[in-house]
This record gives structure tokens, C-alpha cells and sequence, in this order.
């Protein structure tokens, strides 16, 4: 018989008839009631076994950990904590789980911190926490894909190995086939990437926005989301080396206008999972609560995990140029030294995370929008503005999380592209596909990039980004 996802068994109404279900054992009590999970949901089913009349071969194998498939007659349950439970006719040890060899994983039944969670990465999406956070991260992405094709936007695949470096920042994984033990060298003695596969130096991308952008100038309205790379040192709770980004583009429109689509897409997401992941959220909400039993009342988060959802999706983001908050963060008391690690000097400064947060947690309490950002500190291809020293950028910066989406309308006159790219030695040559777009029919466009994994973070309200991944890779992650 085919066999029935548990999140659809504990929801019908169709009981007195046989099911079959297939799952792995969370726990066996008293010889009799089998805990049965298969990843459909947070709740177990709770099967009952005939146990004087079941082999007693096979119930030595109904071990936590262990692969069962179970036939039986779906009942209305005398216990507490559930409305139905499976009175089992037929078992089947499907794949056997050794409980001494159980013992020394993260499967064994006992409270587990995350960072031993995280040394068995392969093992953890079959705990509680990790299935919620697994779950809620599927759906976010199937909203993503749901929202930005009821607007209109067609999605781009862009490439993973390309040649250019779009953020202009040096951080990039190289991507070659070349014995660099022994690399074929030019005559000033440089490694000769001519020989190479692609017959050019080729890296990871960091952002797929370059090659978003051509797409935009041609069908109007793109999003991609895929995956990136950075081969920068982070070592926080807010960085990975691989992480997915979504990046919107839109031809024909303005920093004001990426502005709304970042807002409108970030509640329309989150919106989502408030209506379509109800249990899971629940899970993690009082997770958080029991975890922050543990902290001093003042650093106790003063809203559950929902209630911060909501409040996103239902509050206007604040919008404040770069040059505002500057000024606030010069006038304000962080703490009762009064000063930021890094304080804040001049215009001009890059922010740094203690300046993000004190804006968004303790200002303005709510997402903020920077914009208008010096152009000293952002990438070369965002839109000078007319006062010539600051461009058409944002941030968007949410509450314990910092900077959620970086954006920029883009600079759309080919010659002072020209001229940025040459003050900060960018060929001609290696963007000439890029210039391009600026050579025929050019125009006004914009576009953002979410990290996916931040926006995971904040809906699930896990503290490290290692958590809302499933193979985090970090400069000291062994990859496997
Ligand atoms: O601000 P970033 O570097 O912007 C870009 O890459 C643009 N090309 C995007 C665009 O306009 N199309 O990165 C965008 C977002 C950040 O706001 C952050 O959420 C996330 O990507 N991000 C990271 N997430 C996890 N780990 C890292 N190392 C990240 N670096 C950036
Ligand atoms: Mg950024």
C-alpha cells in the first residue's frame, strides 16, 4: 500500500480506515507506543503495537533513530496530546539504528547545544529545531518564487563561474583546473590562466547582479536567487562564504521605487509563513523563550518571535538618508559609556553593525532604509547623484540581524560609469558586455540583493547563520 505523509494523517477526517506510514522512531515507551516522525511536520504520530503479539525479534529493533514502515487502522486517541493515533496491525523495520552507536550522536534523546548540533550537520535536520527551521526555510523560498511571479518578474539563472567581480571587493573563491602546484607561468612570472579550461582567471560570483542587470534591459523585470560566494574572513554570527541571495532588477525604475518592492517584498514573505507555518513558528517561539530564561530580564527580547513578524508586516519601514543618521549616531548615548566601539567621526564613515543596530533597535525601533550613501564607500556601478559626492544606495537594516539588503539604483550614463570604473582601475576590456547595456537603449534601473540566510535568521529567530543552512560553510567549517 502507498504510504501517508504524517502532517496529512494528523489532519484528516477520514479515521476507522488503514494507513500506511513510513518514519523514522523518536522514542518507544513501555514496549507499546512508537513515536513516528517523517519530516511532514513538527508532531509525531503516535503508533500503538499489539506488543504480545508482535515478534519480539522485531521489537528489539524499534530503536530511536530506526527507518519503520507501519500498516494499522487510524483511531480518534484516548491520550493526551493527540487527536489520533495509529493502531498498528503490521511492522517493518525498515533500516535498523544500532542504540549503543545512537548513544554517541546528536540522536540520543537529550537536550543537545547547537554547536554539537552543527559538528553533525548530516544527523541534526532530524531533531525538532532543525526540522522547523528546515521547513520554514522551504516555504520562504517557495514565497519568494510565488511573489516575484505574481508581480510580473521572470527569473534568471546567472552564472557560478564567471570572470568579473561584481562587488568590486577582491573577495572571491578562483575557480581553476590548472596544477597550482605546479602552474604554467607567464614570462613576468604571474600564473598563465591562458592554459586554464576557461582560458582566463575565473572565480566564484559574489552577486549575480551584473549579469541581472542585462537581463532587466531586455525583459523588463528579473530576479535571481542562487547562490554566492565570499572569500572574506567573517567570522560572525551574520556572515558564510556560501550563502543564496535573491536580486530583484527592474529596468525603468528608481531608488523610490526599489525602495517599495524591497519593503513590499520582505512583508509579503514573511507574511506568508505567518499564515502557512503556524506550528513550526510556535516551536521556535517558545525555543526562544525557554533559551532566553537564561538571560537577564533587560536582555530578554520584549516581543515573541510572531509578535516581531507582525510587527514587521504590518509597520512602515523608516527611510533615512545616510547624512540623518550620521547625525543621530554623532548625538546619541549607545551605552553608559556613551560611545560605540568605532565611534562615529565624520561623514563619510562606513557604518559598521553597533551603528546599524543602535538605529534599528534602540532609535527608530523598527527596519530602517538607509539611502544616499558617500560614494567612496559603495560599489562602482551605483547612480552618482547630483550633488557628486554620494550615490543612490540602500541598506535595508533589521532588528538583531543588521543589514538584510543592499541595493542601489544603478548609474545608467555610460561615460560617468567610464570614469568610475577607471578611478578604481576597473579595465574597460573586462566589462565591455556590461557597458554594453549602457551603449544601447540604456536607462534607469534598479535593483537589490537579500541574503536569503539573514531573512532565515530573523524568521525563525536563531542567533547564528550557521543554524538556518544546512551545510554552513565558514573559514573554519571542515567542508563536507
Ligand atoms: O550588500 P551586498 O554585498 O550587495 C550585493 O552583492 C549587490 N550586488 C546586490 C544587488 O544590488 N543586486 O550583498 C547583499 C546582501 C546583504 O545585504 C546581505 O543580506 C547578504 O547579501 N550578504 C551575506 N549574507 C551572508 N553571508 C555573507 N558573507 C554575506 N554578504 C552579503
Ligand atoms: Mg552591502
Amino acid at each position: 500500500m502507498k504510504h501517508t505523509r504524517i502532517a496529512t494523517l494528523l489532519e484528516t477526517d477520514h479515521l476507522l480506515q488503514d494507513y500506511t506510514v513510513k518514519g523514522w522512531v523518536r522514542a518507544f515507551r513501555s514496549n507499546r507506543f512508537i513515536a513516528l516522525n517523517d519530516g511532514s511536520t513538527l508532531a509525531n504520530i503516535q503508533c500503538v503495537l499489539d506488543f504480545e503479539n508482535t515478534d519480539e525479534e522485531i521489537i528489539s529493533k524499534i530503536n530511536i533513530g530506526a527507518a519503520v514502515k507501519i500498516s494499522g487502522v487510524l483511531k480518534e486517541s484516548e491520550g493526551k496530546g493527540q487527536r489520533v493515533e495509529i493502531e498498528v496491525n503490521e511492522i517493518e523495520i525498515l533500516g535498523e539504528a544500532d542504540p549503543e552507536d545512537v548513544k554517541k550522536t546528536i540522536l540520543s534523546p537529550k537536550r543537545h547545544s547547537l554547536e554539537k548540533l552543527r559538528e553533525q550537520a548530516h544527523l541534526r535536520v532530524r531533531t525538532n529545531t532543525f526540522g522547523a527551521i528546515m521547513r520554514l526555510r522551504s516555504k520562504l523560498a517557495f514565497a519568494v518564487h510565488q511573489y516575484f511571479n505574481t508581480q510580473g518578474f521572470y527569473y534568471v539563472n546567472t552564472p557560478i563561474i564567471t570572470a568579473s567581480d561584481a562587488e568590486g571587493a577582491g573577495e572571491m573563491f578562483k575557480v581553476t583546473n590548472l596544477d597550482l602546484n605546479n602552474p604554467p607561468k607567464t614570462k613576468d612570472g604571474k600564473i598563465d590562466y591562458s592554459q586554464d579550461f576557461f582560458g582566463k582567471e575565473t572565480n566564484l560570483t559574489v552577486s549575480g547582479q551584473l549579469e541581472g542587470e542585462t537581463y532587466a534591459l531586455g525583459l523588463g523585470n528579473i530576479y535571481t536567487f542562487g547562490p554566492t560566494f565570499r572569500a572574506e574572513n567573517s567570522n560572525t554570527s551574520r556572515h558564510l562564504a556560501e550563502f543564496w541571495m535573491i536580486e530583484p532588477e527592474m529596468a525603468f525604475c528608481d531608488l523610490d521605487g526599489n525602495m517599495d518592492l524591497a519593503e513590499d517584498f520582505i512583508k509579503y514573505v514573511l507574511n506568508y509563513i505567518l499564515e502557512n507555518c503556524d506550528e513550526d513558528l510556535a516551536f521556535l517561539e517558545e525555543r526562544l523563550l525557554q533559551e532566553e530564561k537564561s538571560k537577564p530580564e533587560k536582555d530578554r527580547s520584549p516581543m515573541k518571535l510572531r509578535e516581531k513578524l507582525k510587527f514587521v508586516t504590518e509597520n512602515n519601514f523608516k527611510r533615512v538618508s545616510y547624512t540623518e543618521a550620521i547625525d543621530i549616531l554623532k548625538n546619541s548615548k549607545p551605552n553608559k559609556k556613551k560611545k560605540f566601539n568605532y565611534p562615529i567621526e565624520d561623514w563619510g564613515a562606513d557604518l559598521q553593525s553597533e551603528h546599524e543596530r543602535y538605529l534599528v533597535e534602540k532609535h527608530f525601533k523598527c527596519p530602517v532604509i538607509l539611502f544616499d550613501y558617500p560614494a567612496d564607500i559603495k560599489a562602482f556601478y551605483m547612480r552618482l547623484n547630483d550633488d557628486g559626492k554620494t550615490v543612490r544606495a540602500m541598506d535595508v537594516l533589521f532588528p538583531g540581524i543588521g543589514e538584510i539588503v543592499g541595493g542601489a539604483q544603478r548609474e545608467e550614463r555610460l561615460d560617468v560609469l567610464k570614469e568610475k570604473m577607471k578611478a578604481i582601475g576597473i579595465e574597460e576590456e573586462e566589462l565591455w558586455w556590461y557597458l554594453d547595456t549602457r551603449r544601447f537603449g540604456s536607462c534607469v534601473h534598479s535593483g537589490f540583493g537579500l541574503g536569503f540566510e539573514r531573512l532565515v535568521l530573523f524568521a525563525t529567530g536563531m542567533s547564528n547563520i550557521r543554524d538556518v543552512i544546512p551545510y554552513p560553510r565558514t573559514p573554519q567549517n571542515a567542508a563536507f
